[in-house]
């Protein structure tokens, strides 16, 4: 396959890359360090410093003898990614390149703005490079699972069938998200159902839960082909941002109850889930929607697995509820459906024990780069 990977320069975007390519793919990763530069501007520069893509590419080559074209770009400027996907012919995009920050998106008018003319400007502009260049194109988006919001209701894969005074249809699930930028994802999402509905693309939605993890097969080669590891406020993923708290001696910070539930995954299954996507694509017209993770957990849980593994560590592991900065439920009904990536052969990497230790001595190398002024949320939605 020939696969364009937008946000190539992401904790994401990178093992991706790198996946595919050493599956024996022709992979282009594009990305305009969008990230990198928040990161800058917000003190929220990621744990371990990563080279260049340009850099990585290199590294990776000599590695692997393998390849990852790299192109540096705004792929919200449709003159830009237009002539890429024109010259590339790809058979699959996948498309990573957002402003994935909740916290940023509700920073202000500034934030927001920029989130929601990113997040939308990219994703329509995807839309229509492949309807201009490549119509047949299988786009795989990562949505995210925080745009069901948590219903009181169990959560199904994308769809849902009404029956209302008698009449029956099958519509996309009810979505209400808790920040700016899980908005601009349920935005995605209608943009695409638009155009699959008008003008037949196929298209895999994947509904991703929060990611953990740092090791893949191919970002174990060096530690110059990690990907950028977050554990600020801004882009710290929970479990990233609690073992790295749990190094640093500082006490874990559940936000209000701990008791908002959600459902995780390891870096390494969302290589697969996305690798199962782009091989049995989604057919012309369809918009198949898969809920991706693996396995659902509240934050108390959380930190109380960090905690027990911190301890048998030796470390000293506290655990503090502070006031929660977000506007969301700390106690409720979850219970989400993850079927259809487990029946298309998803084989999960469950978050063990071994697991968060063996994250524990990979971040202990890095212990003298926390800066833990970067740890405590400093964006409130109020
Ligand atoms: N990491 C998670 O836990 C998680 C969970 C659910 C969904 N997601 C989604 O997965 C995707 C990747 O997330 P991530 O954690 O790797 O984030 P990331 O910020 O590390 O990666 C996104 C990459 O896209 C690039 N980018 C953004 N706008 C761009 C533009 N206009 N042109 C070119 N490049 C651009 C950024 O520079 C960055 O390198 C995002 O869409 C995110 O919303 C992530």
């Amino acid at each position: 396959m020939k696969v364009m990977v937008l946000g190539g320069d992401g904790y994401l975007g990178w093992p991706t890359a790198m996946h595919f390519s050493a599956k024996g793919h022709t992979v282009l990763a594009v990305d305009n360090y969008q990230r990198r530069q928040i990161a800058l501007e917000t003190d929220s520069e990621a744990l371990i410093a990563t080279p260049t893509l340009d850099e990585r590419a290199q590294i990776f080559h000599e590695k692997t003898g393998k390849t990852v074209q790299v192109k540096i770009g705004d792929c919200a400027d449709m003159l830009f990614l237009n002539s890429v996907v024109a010259d590339f012919q790809p058979d699959t995009i996948i498309h990573y390149a957002e402003q994935p920050s909740a916290p940023y998106s509700m920073k202000g008018f500034h934030e927001a703005q920029m989130t929601l003319k990113n997040n939308l400007g990219v994703t329509f502009n995807v839309i229509w490079s492949v309807l201009q260049n490549c119509p047949d194109c299988h786009i795989v988006k990562l949505g995210t699972m925080g745009e069901y919001g948590t219903p009181n209701i169990d959560i199904e894969e994308g769809w849902i069938d009404i029956e209302h005074n008698g009449r029956k249809q099958k519509f996309l699930y009810p979505r209400q998200a808790g920040s700016l930028y899980h908005t601009t994802k349920v935005l995605d999402t209608d943009l695409l159902w638009f155009y699959v509905r008008t003008h037949g693309l196929r298209v895999t939605d994947l509904m991703q839960g929060p990611v953990y993890g740092l090791s893949t097969e191919e970002s174990d080669l060096s530690d110059q082909l990690l990907p950028n590891f977050h554990y600020d406020d801004i882009f710290g993923t929970v479990v990233n941002r609690f073992l790295v708290q749990a190094i640093a001696g500082v006490p874990l910070t559940v936000y209000g109850k701990g008791g908002q539930t959600r459902g995780y995954l390891n870096l390494i299954d969302t290589l697969q889930c996305v690798e199962l996507a782009a091989k049995s694509p989604a057919d012309t017209g369809e918009l198949r929607v898969l809920n991706q993770f693996t396995e659902q957990f509240t934050v108390n849980e959380l930190a109380e697995r960090v905690h027990r593994v911190g301890q048998s560590m030796g470390l000293n592991v506290q655990i503090k509820n502070i006031d929660n900065p977000r506007k969301e439920m700390e106690e409720h009904y979850y219970n989400a459906k993850h079927h259809a990536l487990i029946d298309m052969g998803l084989e999960p990497h469950y978050m063990t024990d071994e697991v968060l230790a063996a994250m524990v001595e990979k971040i202990l190398k890095y212990k003298d780069r926390i800066e833990t002024r970067k740890i405590m949320p400093r964006v409130s939605w109020s």
